[in-house]
């Protein structure tokens, strides 16, 4: 009979010992959790996609975010929800703006015990659902859109924002937000760069949860799912541009762009485990297929163990609370 010595099983003997050669811990600090506020209405809405996941007000945000910062959370992801949409997204940059609105209040409510972070983009606010404003042949105009995003930065620090999610995709956004704010006297503001984004299926829910205006796609600007390499290319031109922390999005279908940007970058590496990839895990476990807090924590130390550094996630409130 063969006897092996090398035995790895050893290691997986009791609870105990695994729990001590584990090579992968998920601090609640690593975990930042995407927050919708809408404009206009006096009680939260259910987004029927993303079960759990409401559109909030600015009271039911208040309590999220201490709820949130309750929870050791290392930080809430601000997206919001206008009443109004026009064709250059004015409400992305009027200070009175919902997602504005937003930012000063969770930082009144939280700023020093998590991190106030707003998505900077302006899909939510455009009445043609583009992440940039068009040009006249209806194509999104990247030097235009850079324009309004330099503006929207300066707005969003000045409302209270300390980490600027540049969600847009467009070229040169990292290069432009750091000059404006610079310019603006606010040199402490800090940029995400969301560097490989791809043109994702899993962003589905999302449509439903910020009421999207798109039809169409957003492939002239958001990357190929097929490509690895130039996510490494987007990640390394975004820290030459000024990038404070990059990311990669969607998450679990790019754990392998995630794993080169964490070998390649000299600065944090974060990941976003979008709606559609929510909307799986939770629509599997309605059914009964999968166990849903096995499947979370898998998928959550999955992302890390490639190389995350923070998660972005709808589960962090809840993820959060069951590592303490
Ligand atoms: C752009 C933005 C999107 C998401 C985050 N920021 C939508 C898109 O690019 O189409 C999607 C996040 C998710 O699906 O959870 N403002």
């Amino acid at each position: 009979m063969l006897e092996p010595t090398i035995r790895p099983r050893r290691l997986r003997a009791t609870p105990a010992i695994r729990r001590q050669v584990c090579e992968t811990r998920v601090h609640p600090n690593a975990l930042i959790l995407p927050v919708f506020v809408r404009e206009g209405i006096d009680a939260p809405v259910d987004i029927t996609s993303l079960p759990g996941v409401q559109q909030h007000t600015m009271d039911s945000l208040r309590k999220l975010a201490n709820d949130s910062a309750e929870a050791g959370l290392g930080g809430i992801m601000l997206f919001g929800i206008p009443a109004e949409r026009d064709a250059c997204g004015s409400g992305a940059t009027d200070p009175e703006g919902i997602l504005n609105r937003a930012i000063t209040a969770v930082a009144e409510e939280v700023g020093d015990a998590l991190t106030v972070q707003a998505d900077l983009c302006l899909d939510e606010f455009t009445d043609h659902g583009h992440c940039g404003v068009l040009d006249a042949d209806g194509r999104v105009d990247n030097d235009a859109t850079l324009a309004r995003y330099a503006e929207m930065a300066v707005v969003q620090a000045q409302a209270g924002a300390q980490i600027i999610g540049m969600s847009g995709m467009m070229d040169g956004q990292i290069t432009v937000a750091r000059e404006a704010l610079d310019a603006a006297g606010h040199q402490d503001a800090i940029l995400l760069a969301y560097s490989a984004k791809y043109a994702s299926a899993f962003y589905g829910p999302f449509r439903e949860a910020v009421d999207s205006q798109l039809s169409g796609d957003r492939r002239s600007y958001q990357m190929d799912p097929g490509n690895r390499r130039e996510g490494l290319h987007e990640v390394l031109l975004d820290i030459e541009e000024g990038a404070d922390i990059v990311m990669v999005k969607p998450a679990m279908s790019y754990l392998d762009v995630l794993a080169d940007a964490a070998a390649e970058s000299i600065v944090p590496v974060w990941a976003y485990q979008v709606s559609g990839e929510f909307a799986m895990i939770e629509a599997a476990a309605q059914n009964g297929w999968i166990d849903r807090e096995r499947a979370i924590d898998e998928s959550i130390v999955s992302i890390k163990r490639a190389g995350a550094d923070a998660v972005l996630t709808y589960f962090a409130l809840e993820y959060a609370r069951t590592l303490r």
